[in-house]
């Protein structure tokens, strides 16, 4: 094992770091490995450029943040149970991708992932960038009679995309490359998180509520709640609380799904993109109060 040095450069005032100076196919010694987490607690993303991963390499390192989590209703990578190959080919156009609307990711889950890793193979030339909002800022920037309407709310999340309800309309044209699953009932189910949740590394307030998999607060309709979801949204979008990323062949990004909400651009009809895609098992969201 090397002895490695890193250096660690804030891409926006906001969130987003590019780390520089490590090999993430070797193993890292305690003290970067030690850096990297404290690093993702401080910065919310990580980036990192010019690696060359196999996918044993990828999930040795994605453990670095915890025990890996299969992702529901999405094929592996055959001989890779815990890896997904985010893929878009070519000849797919204008489809709906894979992530292309804001989301925390599996945020339906009784224990959401907390951290997702994903490391470019083939990118476009020009396109499909991933932006990232701070959901700490977003809560923060809340008046605070808003933040005391939403102390001790819950909000529902459901799977809806891969079940019955949310199944995207029959003229909806989806990727046939990622394999997703659809029209699952399982998927239909429930399941309530806190509105703001508190980190449980950092202790800060973060919004949890994102536009996939959040259909209603607890206890009220979606008519009910639609409006205020809407103001929450639109709310956490503002650009001083986001970061934007260029993919290169080589690159990895690794974020903390527990106070950001991510988005996937689909601007890049006629080239292919692939990526390998880990997450890492989260725990129940905590209540802030
Ligand atoms: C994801 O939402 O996990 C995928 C993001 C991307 O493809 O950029």
């Amino acid at each position: 094992m090397g002895y490695q040095t890193i250096a660690i450069e804030k891409v926006t005032g906001g969130l987003g770091a590019e780390v520089r100076g490590v090999d993430l196919s070797r193993p890292l010694g305690d003290a970067v490995a030690g850096e990297l987490r404290r690093a993702l607690v401080d910065h919310l993303v990580l980036f990192f450029r010019g690696q060359r991963l196999t996918p044993e390499q990828q999930i040795a390192f994605s453990r670095l943040y915890g025990p890996l989590q299969r992702v529901p209703y999405v094929r592996p990578m055959e001989g890779f149970p815990d890896v997904i190959r985010v893929l878009k080919e070519a000849d797919e156009r204008r489809i709906s991708t894979f992530g292309n609307a804001w989301h925390s990711d599996f945020s339906f889950l009784e224990e959401p992932p907390m951290a997702s890793i994903l490391y470019a193979l083939e990118v476009p030339e020009h396109g499909g960038d991933t932006l990232w909002i701070d959901m700490y800022e977003a809560y923060e920037a809340l008046s605070d009679g808003m933040k005391r309407m939403l102390r001790g709310l819950r909000a529902m999340h459901s799977g809806r995309p891969y079940g019955v309800t949310g199944a995207p309309p029959k003229d909806l044209r989806t990727s046939r490359s990622i394999g997703i699953e659809r029209n699952n009932p399982e998927a239909d189910r429930e399941v309530a998180h806190p509105v703001v949740r508190r980190h449980p590394e950092s202790g800060r307030k973060a919004l949890f509520v994102n536009s996939i998999y959040t259909g209603r607060f607890e206890d009220m309709s979606e008519a009910e709640s639609r409006p205020l979801l809407d103001y929450l949204y639109q709310h956490a979008l503002r650009p001083e609380f986001a970061c934007r990323f260029r993919w290169q062949p080589g690159s990895l990004a690794v974020w903390d799904n527990r106070c950001t909400m991510h988005y996937a651009v689909n601007d890049y009809d006629g080239s292919r993109r692939l990526l390998h895609r880990t997450q890492v098992q989260g725990e129940k969201p905590m209540l802030a109060d």
